[in-house]
């Protein structure tokens, strides 16, 4: 496999929007190009160090010596399904139930966020026989179909029963914003008059309603 000159990064976009689909997005308007990742920390080409506090991939921090071992050792012997006997997965499953409540007492693997969510969707459906679900504004929860109408961030429609809210710590902010505003726009302005600010959080109410109509609505279906 060829790599590209590290510090060729306008070679690296045209060949990024050449070679990947465009529904891959890069994050920041001055892309950042990684090269290595140790512990809690990721390093660009020029070696400059950055605290990694937004990943959700390596939760014992990156490139790990024990896993990358693992995987290596795991690599070179045996790489295949689960229709036959083996004796990883059922270590692997007796060390995670052992760290789960009794009610938890059966693995499924999963290769990726997606599939576990699309999974996890699949179950709760068969489990209490309803089909809505209320996911939080600005959501992101994977690539599958059904995950793709669940993922308001995308900006996409939201899929049959599917219902948006807003998340608590956004509606909290959100609560202190209105709260502030009428007196933030009287000190801005000054011709305002505060009367007129004083009805503004009530928009922001009925707004606030009709999210618990939606919310309801979404609960009964
Ligand atoms: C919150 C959340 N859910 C689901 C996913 C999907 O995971 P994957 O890309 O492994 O399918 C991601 C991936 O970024 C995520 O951040």
């Amino acid at each position: 496999m060829t790599t590209a000159p590290p510090a060729d990064r306008s070679g690296m976009l045209t060949r990024r929007a050449r070679l990947l689909s465009p529904t891959y997005r890069l994050f920041y308007e001055q892309p950042l190009q990684l090269v290595r990742a140790a512990g809690v920390w990721m390093y660009d080409e020029q070696g400059r160090a950055y605290l990694d506090a937004y990943n959700n991939v390596p939760v014992v921090g990156h490139c790990h010596p024990y896993v990358v071992e693992a995987l290596t050792r795991q690599a070179r012997t045996l790489n295949t399904h689960t229709r036959y006997l083996a004796e990883q997965p059922l270590q692997l499953a007796e060390e995670l139930l052992a760290s789960m409540p009794p009610e938890l007492g059966r693995v499924v693997y999963t290769c990726t966020g997606s599939e576990a969510n699309d999974l996890a969707v699949r179950v709760s459906k068969a489990v209490t026989g309803g089909s809505g679900f209320i996911v939080t504004d600005f959501a992101y929860h994977g690539v599958t179909d059904v995950l793709a109408g669940m993922s308001p961030e995308d900006g996409g429609p939201l899929g049959p029963g599917v219902y948006s809210a807003p998340s608590p710590a956004a509606a909290a902010r959100l609560a202190r914003i209105v709260n502030d505003l009428p007196a933030a726009l009287a000190r801005r302005t000054g011709a305002l008059e505060r009367e007129e600010a004083l009805r503004m959080p009530d928009l922001a109410h009925a707004a606030a309603a009709r999210a618990g109509l939606r919310l309801r609505a979404g609960l009964r279906a």
